[in-house]
């Protein structure tokens, strides 16, 4: 079969970047962990509080992990547990929540954190907190009458 010059360099560079793609998702997927949103970790939303780690909300230092905070969050109308944390400033952080009855949001306003928060299912999303200063933590999705009061707060701190 005779191909043109164009078409073998055409066929190259497809093939090549198809080669590309496959090693970069590969590489994202198998050595990173990254996995999309809609994550398959499940919970029984009615025993949220009696689960680890959720019936121990707030932040918690952890050792040996790729990040050195955990902040577990539970949502219920309409609060958060917990109501306030303080991280430390450069903190790599993962975020491990969930809610207890309606989908609600978990949106830190000035960063790019944003979760929906369904019941039974777990979100989760790794994160370096880079920013000092007082980060409002609000729900985006309407789930009720209180909506709009469901608020909590992430202080990053200094470490003097
Ligand atoms: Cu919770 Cu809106």
């Amino acid at each position: 079969m005779h191909l043109h010059r164009y078409e073998k360099w055409w066929l190259t560079f497809g093939t090549g970047a198809l080669v590309v793609f496959l090693v970069v998702i590969g590489i994202g997927a198998f050595h990173q962990g990254d996995q999309p949103p809609s994550s398959v970790k499940t919970i029984n939303y009615e025993q949220v509080d009696k689960i680890a780690p959720f019936n121990e909300p707030g932040l918690k230092k952890v050792a040996g992990k790729e990040w050195e905070y955990e902040l577990v969050v539970v949502a219920s109308a309409f609060y958060y547990a917990p109501v306030e944390a303080e991280i430390l400033v450069g903190s790599r952080v993962k975020i491990i929540a969930t809610t207890k009855d309606v989908v609600h949001g978990f949106e830190v306003a000035g960063t790019n954190i944003n979760m929906m928060l369904e019941p039974g299912y777990i979100s989760e999303y790794v994160t370096t907190l880079n920013k000092t200063g007082e980060f409002l933590v609000l729900c985006n999705e309407y789930c009720g009458t209180g909506h709009h009061t469901m608020k909590s707060m992430i202080k990053l701190v200094g470490d003097e």
